[in-house]
């Protein structure tokens, strides 16, 4: 019955498409763009610049979440894929918008404790370790979301893959 599920998940529209890729690049200049040290905070035009680039990032996933579970549908996953490909695809998706939230809630409450000093160290550090282990989480993620899209790819066949990215010419 493999034959009857190849390439059988319904492509994700251009809306939630084009989020996803957009998304994908936000991400990946976030992390190269990275900061050392709260203190470049001190230079007003990198704080501003932090502060926008944050709420853009947030934003765009609050926009996402909306569009895919309101306007133009969730996960491709077939229905009839076993229990545990639906809960780790459940999990796995959850932990990125819960790490992508974490990562902007806490940079934009770590520059709201840089800019209120009486809201004290204690705070900004709290924020500071979320903020870390929020950034070490993602990419892992990220790397699980990509063996789950290659399992589909190449074991599963399912066309699931193929819903985000269209044909491949492989
Ligand atoms: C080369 C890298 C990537 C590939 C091949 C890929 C592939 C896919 C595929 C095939 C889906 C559809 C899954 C389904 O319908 O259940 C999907 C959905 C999703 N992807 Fe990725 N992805 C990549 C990178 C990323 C990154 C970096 C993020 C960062 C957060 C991300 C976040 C998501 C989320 C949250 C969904 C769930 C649908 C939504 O709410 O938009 N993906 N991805």
């Amino acid at each position: 019955m493999a034959s009857s599920a190849a390439s059988a998940a319904k492509p994700h529209g251009y809306v939630t498409k084009g989020i996803h890729w957009l998304s994908i690049l936000l991400i990946g200049y976030g992390y190269l763009k990275g900061l050392d040290s709260v203190h470049q905070l001190a230079d007003p035009a990198l704080f501003r610049f932090e502060v926008a680039f944050a709420l853009a990032l947030g934003l765009l996933f609050a926009l996402r979440l909306f569009w895919t579970q309101k306007v133009g549908g969730a996960t491709r996953l077939p229905k009839e894929a076993p229990k545990w490909e639906h809960f780790a695809s459940r999990i796995v998706h959850y932990g990125l918008y819960g790490s992508v939230f974490t990562i902007v809630g806490t940079g934009l409450a770590i520059a709201y404790g840089y800019a209120s000093p009486a809201l004290g160290d204690l705070f900004i550090n709290m924020m500071i370790t979320l903020h870390e282990a929020a950034l070490t989480a993602l990419p892992l993620l990220i790397i699980a979301h990509i063996c789950g899209a290659l399992w589909h790819k190449f074991i599963r066949r399912d066309g699931v893959l193929e819903s985000m990215t269209g044909k491949l010419p492989i």
